[in-house]
């Protein structure tokens, strides 16, 4: 399966934070927000990934994540020129896809809890049709939001609705088959111009191939999109992390532990950051594994 990240947008209910540095490169706690999506991705078990970003602010994702071989990932980038929806990544990112089931994520979602990469794994086995989230959340209004019958079967979306049908707002996790690209092709610019990626979930759902599962509250999924929600999600991601002395979406941490690179590999990466806590965490890392502090294969340690 392929893996595209969305990582566009102007960032305007963050400004003047994001007058002149894009939304997805902006900290969460201690990392740059676009790590964990690409997090979700690796623990999904996807290595080829696709960038898509404004002209402007691609340069910079290219600096940061320059080609992945780094962290065992192929990323590739591509440019949006001008804000023309989510579903647009499918009409973009045609050839990239290249006839294969795909995930896409949006580069300002936080995805957190325990069993994470295990539903992921297995969310990116998808072959035929579509799969995608719901989620409770107290301010349905500003999503796209579920609608379910008496029967508790989905029978409709709506993007960001006045009045919700239900409080299930869809995370921006996707996962589609290989028709998406035309699927994506066929859909209209909706009133404010945009191909919405709600308008092509209802596509799938029309043709009885879309699956939803509800994420529970034992997940956390955390919006980043003004002030207040970016600081409550820098605030979650201290306070777990402080606590337990483990990182979340520590993207070198994952491809140690799915393989990808070996621990002379993570040594080399880790030694230039080392001055930071997020590097000593590496070292440390290092240390823990080398000294079989930590047996490799204690549950606990899932990466997320
Ligand atoms: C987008 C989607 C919406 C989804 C949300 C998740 O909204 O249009 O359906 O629920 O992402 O973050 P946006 O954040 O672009 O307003």
């Amino acid at each position: 399966m392929k893996g595209i990240i969305l990582a566009g947008g102007t960032g305007t209910r963050l400004y003047p934070l994001t007058l002149t540095v894009n939304k997805q490169l902006m900290p969460v706690y201690n990392k740059p927000m676009i790590y964990y999506p690409l997090s979700v991705l690796m623990l999904a078990g996807i290595q080829d990934i696709l960038i898509i970003s404004t002209p402007n602010s691609l340069p910079l994702f290219r600096q940061l994540l320059q080609d992945g071989s780094q962290w065992g990932l192929r990323l590739s980038y591509m440019e949006q020129p001008r804000p023309g929806g989510i579903a647009e990544a499918f009409t973009l990112g045609r050839s990239f896809i290249n006839d294969e089931p795909v995930c896409l994520v949006l580069g300002d979602n936080i995805l957190y809890g325990d069993g994470l990469g295990g539903l992921l794994q297995q969310s990116a086995q998808l072959q035929e049709g579509a799969l995608i989230f719901g989620y409770q959340v107290a301010n349905p209004q500003q999503y796209g939001v579920i609608e379910f019958d008496q029967a508790g079967r989905v029978i409709g979306f709506e993007e960001k609705p006045k009045f919700p049908k239900s409080p299930y707002a869809i995370p921006g996790i996707y996962f589609y088959d290989s028709k998406v690209c035309d699927l994506a092709e066929t859909l209209r610019p909706s009133a404010r111009g945009e191909l919405e990626i709600t308008d092509l979930n209802q596509k799938y759902l029309d043709r009885g191939q879309l699956q939803v599962e509800i994420l529970g509250r034992g997940y956390a999924w955390l919006d980043t999109g003004t002030h207040e929600s970016l600081h409550q999600a820098s605030s979650f991601i201290q306070t777990l992390e402080e606590r337990q002395g483990l990182k979340i979406a520590c993207v070198e941490e994952i491809a140690f532990q799915k393989g990808y690179i070996t621990d002379n590999q993570l040594y080399h990466l880790a030694k230039p950051l080392a001055k930071s806590e997020y590097g000593a965490y590496l070292m440390q890392l290092l240390e823990s594994y080398s000294s079989h502090l930590i047996p490799a294969k204690v549950p606990v340690l899932e990466a997320i």
